[in-house]
């Protein structure tokens, strides 16, 4: 059967980053973007350099490291945002504008207050100043799904004339179902007389659950590049996953006849980095990333798979990264072991930085009797997620409590990189250390989530907690990770005030940065 490729564009960085409660570092952003680039995603939309400062640095530095893949840069259809995405993507080895508007009514007449011969202009304009900086001009119609058909042919027969070279079919709101996607690609191929000299892309959200559903029906209809985010996260219900429809095109490949270039012994890693760093747990259930996603419970199941592993599995775990052996290593282990395991995971690290781990590893191994390959990842992902700490970080705590006692907690920090000691009493430990941390760093942000998960069996497992804070409009998470629950608290907590701060820029800059755009932007002017 003669395959073919569909692209796969992760946007992990860009919509990803919207999910209400998701922040990344630069570092960050540049972690994540190095391991899809060695994943070999295709296109890595890196941000929206003209929202912040924050995202034009990422869009530049993740410019400066991808090799493999293409970087993209989103800009709506001004030329301020245009030219800055240019700026930003200056040092790409290879770039993208990826630059939009919307076309149904609804948008144009509440969003936009535009006519459709204004949005027909702003079109025009856009991508030919999008092509000043680069021949690879993606173009979206936002809500796509909900914009009345001749406009849609008509708009994007022009974003082509224009110089377009891939159209990018939004399901902006998660509308559609599976059936109405695909005629609506099929429309679009059969009915934009140039649609030949363009790629079809499509951009699924998951309002209904649907996202990759009706991405699969749209590459059976013609797409031939999919946005997609690792894990699924997005604005609101989040995007298509893109190890799900990586999987499910690897998978059924006999019903399927497309390949992916993504290497997906990377699958299982990738996911681990980016929940670790926007402190979105993978719900356990969650296909191919969840932690029950190859767990066998039940006896029939467990008798069979023990007879032949195909009877219940349709997938090797080894093919996602995870291995099948669950006891890694021991106090004896040595530093070599340990470098191949982490590979075997599908990290791939500098000596310097295994150094490091390698001393981590050994204080856990003579903490815990059995390490396994969950606490190694979660050993890897709590260096990685020290950049998000460059505000306040732990240097140690002690804690008093008991039955019917009132609890003490005393913390050592560093703050802004001063040294400070603080002793606080709380209803409960958890209460002690939280006030102790309120305290030293003020804010309003109240606690809503508060989640402690055990990251392995054992009653010696390391704790991993999960907290989400919330002052005025800005939500957070935090994750933090340790054989001792309460130490493992106060990281959480320590994680999320660090992204609260960070935050709080990043909103001052976007607030700045939009509001003199738009005294700027004249309605006729781009
Ligand atoms: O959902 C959407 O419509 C988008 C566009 C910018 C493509 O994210
Ligand atoms: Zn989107």
């Amino acid at each position: 059967m003669n395959k073919e490729k569909v692209l796969i564009f992760d946007t992990t960085l860009r919509d990803g980053e919207q999910s209400a409660g998701a922040s990344m570092s630069i570092e960050d952003k540049v972690e994540i973007a190095s391991q899809l680039n060695q994943m070999k995603v295709d296109i890595i939309e890196a941000g929206f350099p003209f929202a912040s400062k924050g995202d034009y640095q990422s869009v530049k530095k993740v410019s400066e490291i991808s090799d493999y893949s293409i970087v993209c840069g989103l800009a709506r259809a001004h030329y301020k945002d245009i030219d800055v995405a240019g700026e930003a993507l200056a040092d790409a080895k290879r770039k993208r504008i990826h630059t939009f508007i919307s076309t149904s009514d609804l948008h144009m007449k509440y969003k936009l207050k535009m006519s459709k011969k204004e949005v027909i202009e702003y079109i025009k304009k856009s991508i030919k100043r999008a092509l000043k900086y680069t021949d690879d001009v993606e173009w979206s119609p936002e809500d796509a799904s909900r914009t009345d058909l001749n406009f849609l042919y008509k708009s994007i027969e022009i974003a082509i004339l224009s110089g377009a070279r891939t159209i990018n079919i939004p399901d902006t709101v998660g509308y559609s179902i599976p059936g109405e996607f695909a005629t609506l690609i099929s429309n679009v191929k059969n009915n934009v007389t140039n649609i030949d000299k363009a790629v079809i892309s499509v951009h699924c959200h998951n309002d209904l659950g649907l996202a990759v559903s009706n991405s699969l029906s749209a590459i059976i209809a013609g797409a031939r590049q999919v946005e997609c985010t690792i894990n699924g996260i997005g604005e609101r219900a989040g995007n298509a996953a893109l190890e799900e429809i990586v999987m499910c095109l690897k998978t059924r490949s006999d019903k399927l006849p497309f390949f992916t270039d993504i290497e997906t012994k990377k699958i299982t890693m990738i996911s681990h980095l980016v929940s670790s760093i926007t402190g979105f747990m993978v719900q356990p259930n969650k296909a191919i990333v969840g932690k029950n996603a190859f767990a066998h419970e039940s006896g029939i199941h467990q008798d069979g798979m023990l007879k032949n592993a195909n009877t219940y599995e349709i997938i090797t775990p080894e093919s996602i990264g995870l291995s099948s052996s669950e006891l890694v290593l021991g106090k004896h282990s040595g530093r070599h072991a340990f470098k191949v395991k982490l590979n075997d995971l599908g990290y791939d690290l500098e000596d310097k930085n295994i150094n490091k781990l390698f001393e981590d590893f050994k204080d856990l191994a003579d903490k815990k009797k059995q390490v396994f390959e969950e606490d190694l990842i979660a050993l890897v992902e709590s260096e990685n997620k020290h950049p998000s700490n460059m505000f306040i970080d732990l240097i140690d705590m002690s804690l008093k409590c008991g039955k019917g006692k009132n609890s003490e907690a005393v913390l050592k920090l560093n703050v802004f990189g001063e040294k400070k000691e603080i002793k606080k009493h709380g209803n409960g430990p958890i209460d002690a250390i939280f006030n102790a941390l309120k305290e030293l760093i003020p804010n309003k942000a109240s606690l809503i989530v508060y989640q402690v998960n055990a990251i392995t069996k054992g009653t010696d497992a390391q704790a991993e907690v999960n907290v989400r804070l919330e002052e005025d409009l800005i939500t957070v998470q935090g994750q933090g990770s340790d054989v001792d629950t309460m130490v493992a608290s106060a990281k959480a907590y320590i994680n999320a005030l660090n992204k609260l701060i960070m935050k709080r820029k990043k909103a001052e800059d976007s607030k700045t940065m939009l509001q003199t755009s738009n005294k700027k932007l004249n309605k006729h002017v781009i």
